[in-house]
């Protein structure tokens, strides 16, 4: 049912930030009347199951993979970064389930991330002042007055490139591509011949052997469809307000009002007011939403966003996702992990290590190393066990192309590196290698875990 005093456009009465100012209002509303007679992107059923999933992470039972782009671009749309980005994420997602003994819910952010909130709402260059680029569903990257004017059209071209990546998406999910007897083909070739890879091949010679003895005990695809299908779900930052209210249908069948863009939201860090407008529209949708949990973030504060975003308590509907910055963790998320626990509430714990890591190389560029990730996730991890609370995901910025965006990981990219494929249009990503080997060091520590955990258990 509705949410109380609430419906689609209730946003607009409150104060907004992060969003682009549109001059031809017009134009604007042209767009938005186009957009809402478009067919929608995902179904309720679909985010209803997605939030079915994550209420198994909240329990324990399940983990959480989310991953891909920072911002996805009209320039990178190509059917081959696809599937590359899905193969990693399918590696990685084999990799962990391995590692946790568990099933992965595997959400991309994929399909319509595109709009990004900026430190500034201008950028100079040698002197010269213009809007900042805020990801292409609003503007253009290039540093003219042209590019960097808001086009409402802009979120046309982005309908259609999600429409097109969600439908291959959902293709590879289900048509064969992601059938564990294919985890082998998984295997990309720069990302075959690094550590990483090398050690990934070895996993699946062992998962096709338990694929061989399970089929020998009579467990197959024809009575156990997970073993070549996947569930797969697409997610990214609802910001850019107007192509998510466009993009809201009420579901017939139950009255319940569903974001259609994705099947699941998230609030950025920068944009989680209580009595600000993305916290109003996303209150009134059923998808499961994420929270970006950051450093200024305060214990009554988050458990006040709980409240509005989930009065009923209902198990995945909320994802908090940490993001704190090595080294800064102990003294920031101990206390929202209490207040949340003590509160009763069950939520998904989710830790993006990328976004309180993100440093300027010697070089000048924007860079994440890798070494300082996986130390993020280990304090997380490290928290977690300590408050007897569950560690259920991850959330990366990560690629299936052969980037080098992030200094470190075992092929061992340094500042010197990083000129010669990065293509980021916004955080520097992790490429496929790098992704690999940091679920490799994620598997091994839930591996450990589930070790203590059971120790414990018997002593
Ligand atoms: C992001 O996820 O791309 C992002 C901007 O994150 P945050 O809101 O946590 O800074
Ligand atoms: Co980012």
């Amino acid at each position: 049912m509705a949410a109380n005093n609430w419906d689609p456009k209730s946003w607009r009465a409150m104060p907004i930030r992060q969003v682009p100012e549109y001059r031809d209002t017009d134009a604007l509303n042209a767009v938005e009347e186009r957009l809402s007679s478009f067919p929608p992107l995902v179904f309720a059923g679909e985010a209803r199951n997605l939030k079915r999933s994550l209420a198994e992470v909240a329990a324990g039972r399940a983990f959480l993979l989310q991953g891909g782009d920072c911002a996805e671009s009209f320039a990178e749309f190509h059917p081959d970064n696809i599937r590359d980005t899905f193969k990693v994420l399918l590696q990685m997602a084999v990799v962990l389930t391995f590692g946790a003994q568990m099933p992965v819910v595997k959400v991309g952010r994929l399909a319509g991330q595109f709009a990004k909130p900026r430190s500034g709402p201008t950028e100079t260059v040698d002197g010269v002042e213009l809007p900042s680029y805020r990801g292409d569903i609003i503007n253009g990257i290039e540093f003219n007055a042209e590019a960097r004017e808001p086009d409402p059209q802009r979120m046309l071209q982005a309908y259609s490139q999600a429409a097109s990546t969600v439908n291959l998406l959902r293709a590879f999910a289900q048509g064969g591509f992601a059938d564990l007897h294919r985890v082998h083909q998984w295997n990309l070739g720069f990302v075959a011949d690094s550590p990483a890879g090398e050690r990934y091949q070895e996993t699946a010679d062992r998962i096709a052997d338990a694929l061989g003895f399970m089929a020998a005990c009579g467990i197959d695809e024809r009575n156990t469809p997970s073993i070549n299908k996947v569930d797969f779900y697409t997610s990214h930052e609802a910001l850019l307000l107007w192509y998510e209210q466009a993009m809201t249908r009420m579901d017939s069948t139950s009255g319940d009002w569903v974001d259609t863009s994705a099947h699941m939201l998230w609030i950025g860090d920068r944009t989680r007011d209580l009595d600000e407008a993305h916290v109003e529209f996303l209150r009134g949708v059923i998808n499961p939403i994420g929270i970006k949990c950051g450093p200024t973030l305060e214990p009554d504060n988050l458990l006040q966003l709980l409240e509005r975003l989930d009065p009923e308590n209902e198990p995945g509907r909320i994802t908090l996702i940490s993001r704190f910055g090595a080294g800064k963790v102990a003294e920031s998320l101990p206390r929202l992990v209490r207040a949340v626990r003590n509160a009763g509430r069950h939520v998904v714990w989710s830790c993006d290590p990328m976004h309180g890591n993100t440093i300027k190389s010697e070089s000048g560029y924007k860079t994440r190393p890798v070494d300082r990730i996986l130390r993020e996730v280990q304090e997380v991890f490290q928290v977690h066990q300590s408050e007897g609370t569950f560690l259920g995901g991850v959330h990366f910025e990560m690629t299936g192309q052969d980037v080098t965006e992030c200094i470190g990981g075992a092929q061992g990219l340094s500042d010197n590196d990083l000129s010669d494929r990065y293509h980021t249009h916004c955080d520097p990503r992790l490429n496929g290698s790098q992704a690999l080997e940091l679920a490799f060091l994620i598997a091994e520590m839930l591996k450990e875990g589930r070790n203590n955990d059971s120790l414990r258990e018997a002593s």
